[in-house]
C-alpha cells in the first residue's frame, strides 16, 4: 500500500468543493489516513514548492497557497501516488482530462484546485512537511476485499 499527500487548494475551500473532491477520492476506493484544515504559512508555502524556486510562477504559487485555508490529507491505497494523479488530472486545467477534478472544476493553471505528490519520494517528503506521524491513522475499512484480488 501506498501514501500519498494531497491539499484541496485555497480555490477549492473558497468554492465550496471539499465534500465533492474528497467525495471522488473515496468513491475511487482511497482510504483516507489523516486530514486536517491548516492555514499555510510562507516557511512552508516556501518549502513545499522548493523545487520550483527561481520559476516565474514560484512566488504567485507561494501567495496562492497562503490566501485561505487549504486542507491537508493523506491517502492510501495501491499505487495511491499514480492512481490519486490520474484521478486530478494534467496540472494545468486547460488540457485536462475532463473527468479528472481539475478538468471538471478547474479553468486556469494557477487556480487548479488539488495539488497530489508526483513521485513516492515527494509524497513521503511532503507527508512529512505537513503531517506528525501520529496524526496519520492506521485501521482496518469496510470493503477492502472487493477493491483488489
Ligand atoms: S512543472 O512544469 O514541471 O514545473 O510543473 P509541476 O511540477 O507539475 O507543478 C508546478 C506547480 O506550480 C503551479 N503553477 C504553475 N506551474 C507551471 N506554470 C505556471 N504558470 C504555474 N502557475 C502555478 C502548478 O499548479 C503546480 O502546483 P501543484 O500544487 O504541484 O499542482
Amino acid at each position: 500500500m501506498e501514501r500519498t499527500f494531497i491539499m484541496l487548494k485555497p480555490d477549492a475551500v473558497q468554492r465550496g468543493l471539499v465534500g465533492e473532491v474528497i467525495s471522488r477520492f473515496e468513491k475511487k476506493g482511497f482510504k483516507l489516513a489523516g486530514m486536517k484544515l491548516i492555514q499555510v504559512h510562507r516557511d512552508l508555502a516556501e518549502e513545499h514548492y522548493v523545487e520550483h524556486r527561481g520559476k516565474g510562477f514560484f512566488e504567485p504559487t507561494v501567495d496562492y497557497i497562503m490566501s485561505s485555508p487549504v486542507v491537508a490529507m493523506v491517502w492510501e491505497g495501491k499505487n495511491a501516488v499514480a492512481l490519486a494523479r490520474e484521478l486530478m488530472g494534467a496540472t494545468n486545467p486547460a488540457s485536462s482530462n475532463p473527468g479528472s477534478i481539475r478538468g471538471m472544476y478547474g479553468m486556469d493553471i494557477s487556480r487548479n484546485v488539488i495539488h497530489g505528490s508526483d513521485s513516492l519520494a515527494s509524497a513521503e517528503r511532503e507527508i512529512a512537511l505537513y503531517f506528525k506521524p501520529e496524526e496519520l491513522i492506521d485501521y482496518k475499512k469496510a470493503g477492502e476485499e472487493w477493491l483488489s484480488e
